[in-house]
């Protein structure tokens, strides 16, 4: 695990962005596993502005992302689907054919083990973006998971639904259950970086990056990939040991 510690929300950005631009400079057929969120905001901008400035070229890109709301079709503007295409899809040159777990499948386990057979299909992930829930979440894989599970049904924390009240017009109306790339999934993929910012993710990162590796805290299973890079700013690195609070490191 490589952690790398920069001084603001941008230039975490900044080095995610170099890292998802190389993968794709120099494998245009990249497989792409990509988040929502706040967190990957900034990145989705840089890609884009580094598409229009020097053509970036991302026609050749495949992606999955890692979740989805049950019962939101696409075109809700509250869908994982709406926000990739707002933020990123409909702003470069990636194919139209971006793939999310389907929130509307009549058949929720036919369409999670679809999603996973698609996934090897196109020669597995290349690299992974990942957030982090305040519980220590990545994708939906909430506290207690099971590691081994690949995508599936989740059922949200209570924690996970305040939190995400703030994109709804209030908390009933956040949806209670999501398909989710699982724990095995996500450790499938080659490289995985690891995006957080603020204070609030904090006690996430401290889990993540040297806490004891547990399904208490999804996160901290990443201890055990062979190539994950956590890129955090400043206030979410603040309870990690001090030397990991400046600069870029190898933990192990
Ligand atoms: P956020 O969500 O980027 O909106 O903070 C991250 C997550 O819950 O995984």
């Amino acid at each position: 695990m490589r952690i790398i510690t920069t001084e603001s929300y941008q230039e975490m950005s900044l080095e995610a962005t170099k890292i998802v631009a190389g993968q794709v400079y120099l494998k245009p057929t990249s497989v792409l596993g990509l988040a929502t969120g706040s967190t990957p905001e900034g990145l989705y901008d840089n890609l884009v502005a580094v598409h229009r400035t020097i053509g970036l070229d991302f026609s050749e890109v495949t992606t999955f992302n890692l979740d989805e709301y049950i019962g939101m079709a696409p075109e809700n503007p509250q869908s994982y689907h709406y926000f990739m295409h707002k933020h990123f899809f409909d702003l470069v040159n990636v194919r139209p054919e971006n793939i999310f777990p389907d929130g509307c499948a009549e058949d929720v386990p036919a369409a999670c083990k679809a999603y996973d057979k698609l996934i090897r299909e196109k020669g597995g992930i290349d690299l992974q973006v990942l957030g982090i829930g305040r519980n220590a979440h990545i994708g939906f894989n909430e506290p207690d998971v099971k590691f081994e599970a690949t995508t599936h049904k989740v059922k949200l924390d209570d924690e996970t639904i305040q939190a995400n009240a703030r994109f709804f017009e209030d908390e009933e109306a956040v949806p209670r259950y999501a398909i989710s790339m699982g724990i095995k999934t996500i450790m499938l993929a080659r490289h995985v970086i690891l995006l957080a910012n603020g204070p609030e993710k904090a006690e996430a990162v401290k889990k993540a990056v040297c806490g004891s590796v547990s399904p208490a805290a999804p996160a901290s299973i990443l201890q055990l990939h062979q190539d994950v890079t956590v890129i955090v700013d400043r206030a979410a690195a603040s309870m990690l040991p001090e030397e990991y609070q400046h600069g870029a490191h190898e933990i192990f």
